[in-house]
């Protein structure tokens, strides 16, 4: 460990291993948002436990969080256990690549995601997210997980390729098989190794042969067209790097992939939580309802009215806070090294958790209380910075944020101009990789009423 202050730091206690270990890991694997909170109440922001036989750390304090992943970043990686399992679909893309494929792949894609760049995208975003909305009040009702996944697959493909979603319902298909079973094995302790021909595994295989073959496809139709498409997937074929060349075939149908993945699941679980709350927050749902009326009336926003959706910004960060898509990410300490004043060896697991940062009393007063008014523009939000990471920080942080905010106002916007949406029960939250429902939400979504003087009424349910 490379520190002058090595005298202070204190070695960190991982609990036991071996079969007297085993009671945290079970538990970690059954209800991890549980243990992590209670290791957080009872170790504070660096608290030690084991997976198994592996020493592992949570980290949930600001200046700590930033120590791993900004001021000293250099000291951890990905953690192996993560790149292992996501590897055979993910490749040399953004989502797990290091060192200088990453550097030399982000300073390309990164650029196609600036707050300046991307309100070119607010049309297809409203325009996509308008008829889904239509189709849940057509229908009645709604499954609202499978509604909102439905809904930015398609605003997805709108973005990367510019066509419908329903020429490629097979990949889209392939897609969801994809991620499901990379969930299922990063969420339990034993899962059978890719060489071991079972069905699942011999499905995801061909799974992934069909999307990387997709993905190809519509690389190849591009650069056969320049100019025709005025999408994601043509930027990045125009993208050169610092000696002027373009990406690889590869790189680009990892990159596809890669962007299909971050953009779709990460969307989906935000836009869910966001309905879920507003369902659940009826006052609140009024008030961004009564702002978004105002502004849109019955059309689909523009860019130019995204200015005047403030409330329904901070709507969508406020359910981001409760409710953070990812809400928790790993690294591994690629040297003996030190988080806070904690001794960590070489190859500890490193989990960075904003979930439970978002509900501490020590970041936020009255945690658990949904308010969106503590990111109002006129409100002291030094806090943001360090406190509020949804998206996480330093080299590896979202590329896509600007983006996701917009969709996030988009739909907070559209929803609540469109109608009430109410959904059936309490949502308890799981953690697989994103943050997602334990079990299936219905929601019924009404139209705004219109009164005989012309004037919308809000319908307003209140909680149970
Ligand atoms: C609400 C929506 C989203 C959330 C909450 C979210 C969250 C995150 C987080 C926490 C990370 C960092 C993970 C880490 O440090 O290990 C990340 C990385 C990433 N996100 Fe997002 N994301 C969202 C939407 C998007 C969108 C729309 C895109 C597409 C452009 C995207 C593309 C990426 C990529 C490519 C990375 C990897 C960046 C790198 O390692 O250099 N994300 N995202």
């Amino acid at each position: 460990m490379n520190d002058d202050r090595a005298g202070e730091i204190e070695r960190l206690d991982h609990g036991r291993s071996g079969v007297l270990g085993l009671g945290t890991t079970l538990r970690w694997f059954r209800d991890p948002l549980a243990v992590m909170g209670r290791l957080a109440d009872e170790q504070g922001p660096v608290a030690g436990f084991r997976i198994g036989m592996f020493p592992a750390v949570l980290v949930t304090g600001p200046a700590e969080i930033n120590e791993v992943l900004v001021s000293r970043a250099a000291e951890f990686r990905r953690a192996r256990a993560v790149t292992g399992t996501l590897w055979p679909a993910l490749r040399e893309g953004l989502i797990i690549s290091e060192g200088e494929v990453h550097r030399t792949q982000r300073a390309m894609v990164a650029p196609l995601f600036t707050a300046r760049r991307v309100p070119k995208y607010v049309d297809v975003m409203a325009t996509r997210m308008h008829t889904h909305l239509r189709k849940w009040q057509a229908a009645g009702e709604v499954d609202l997980l499978a509604g909102v996944q439905e809904m930015m697959h398609d605003v997805v493909a709108g973005l990367l390729i510019d066509e419908p979603l329903d020429a490629h319902r097979d990949v889209v298909e392939a897609a969801t098989r994809i991620f499901d079973w990379e969930m299922r094995a990063m969420s339990r302790p034993i899962v059978a190794p890719l060489n071991i021909p079972t069905k699942r595994n011999r499905d995801f295989i061909q799974d992934l042969a069909l999307v990387r073959d997709w993905a190809a496809r519509a690389i190849d139709a591009r650069r056969r067209n320049p100019g025709r498409h005025d999408d994601i997937v043509s930027a990045m074929l125009a993208q050169r790097d610092r000696d002027g060349a373009p990406m690889s075939e590869d790189r680009l149908v990892d990159e596809v992939i890669n962007l299909w993945a971050a953009a779709h699941e990460t969307s989906a679980d935000a836009m869910f939580w966001t309905a879920y709350a507003l369902s659940r927050h009826p006052a609140i749902a009024e008030s961004a309802a009564a702002e978004a009326i105002r502004v849109l009336g019955d059309a689909t926003p523009t860019a130019e009215d995204l200015g005047q959706l403030p409330y329904c910004l901070q709507v969508f960060k406020e359910s981001m806070r409760l409710y953070p898509p990812s809400p928790a990410f790993l690294r591994e300490a690629a040297s003996e090294t030190r988080i806070g004043g904690y001794a960590i060896a070489e190859g500890t697991i490193v989990f960075i958790a904003p979930y439970v940062m978002h509900r501490s009393a020590r970041q936020f007063p009255d945690p658990e209380t949904f308010d969106p008014d503590r990111f109002a523009q006129e409100a002291d939000r030094s806090w943001e910075r360090l406190s509020y990471l949804p998206f996480g920080a330093g080299e590896h942080v979202c590329i896509g944020s600007a983006l996701a905010l917009l969709e996030g106002q988009i739909f907070t916007a559209l929803l609540l101009a469109g109608g009430t949406l109410r959904v059936d029960r309490d949502a308890a939250m799981k953690l697989t990789i994103n943050l997602r429902p334990k079990r299936e939400a219905r929601a019924i979504y009404l139209p705004r009423q219109v009164s005989s003087r012309g004037r919308s009424r809000i319908e307003v349910s209140e909680p149970r």
